[in-house]
């Protein structure tokens, strides 16, 4: 079972890839966690280069997706909406759009502002554009807000509330993704699957 979590932020010291590791630590037991580090290399989407092959910084965000069994997105919110690289990234990631690498996947998206409502219209807007895509969006969210005071020194979050529904919004996510698995492969994770096919 492997969760791959893409934050939309390039900022190395970003809020919302700190909560993906976060996110990370309160996964279930044999539950692979991959950070997609790749965000920036993702070129601005072009109908005209989406050919075959497509660039590679888009290739790269598709197998990435391909080969996880459910995905966690972080989201900032810039200007009470969706980081223009992450939006770019979900165009990319939607075609080709009947057999589109998001199609049916379960996903949670989470989300975290220095502003006081912890990036809740971004995290709403994420979960419509990745239903027009058609994954599976868990309806689950977690506003981390004033995020510049909300982690502990060792990463985790302070709010013992938070932390709760952190935990417990990424093993709905996985649980999602074993009976996802189940009644497609079943019971072999896709990321099983593609290593035997490999
Ligand atoms: C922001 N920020 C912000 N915060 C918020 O709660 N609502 C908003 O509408 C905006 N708008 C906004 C626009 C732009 C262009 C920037 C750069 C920032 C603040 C934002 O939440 C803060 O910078 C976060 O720390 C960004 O997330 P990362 O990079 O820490 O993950």
């Amino acid at each position: 079972m492997r969760v791959l979590g893409i934050s939309g932020s390039l900022r190395p010291a970003s809020h919302n890839t700190m909560l993906l590791r976060a996110a990370a630590s309160e996964l279930p037991p044999r539950t692979e966690f991959a950070l997609f580090e790749q965000l920036a290399d993702v070129p601005p989407y072009s109908e005209q280069l989406d050919g075959n092959p497509p660039p590679a910084g888009a290739e790269v965000l598709r197998s990435a997706i391909a080969a996880a069994d459910a995905v966690l997105i972080a989201t900032p919110e810039y200007n009470a909406s969706v980081p223009g690289q992450l939006k770019n990234a979900l165009d990319w990631a939607s075609r080709p759009f009947a057999t589109n690498v998001l199609r049916s996947k379960p996903v949670t998206v989470i989300g975290a502002s220095t502003g006081v409502f912890g990036a809740v219209w971004a995290q709403a807007e994420v979960r419509k554009i990745l239903a027009a895509i058609g994954a599976r969006v868990l309806e689950d969210e977690l506003p981390v807000g004033q995020a510049d005071q909300a982690f502990a020194p060792d990463g985790s979050l302070s709010d013992p509330e938070l932390r709760g529904t952190l935990a417990r919004a990424v093993t709905t996510l996985v649980e999602t993704a074993r009976e996802h698995d189940v009644s497609r492969t079943g019971g072999a994770p896709v990321s099983a699957a593609m290593q035997r096919a490999a």
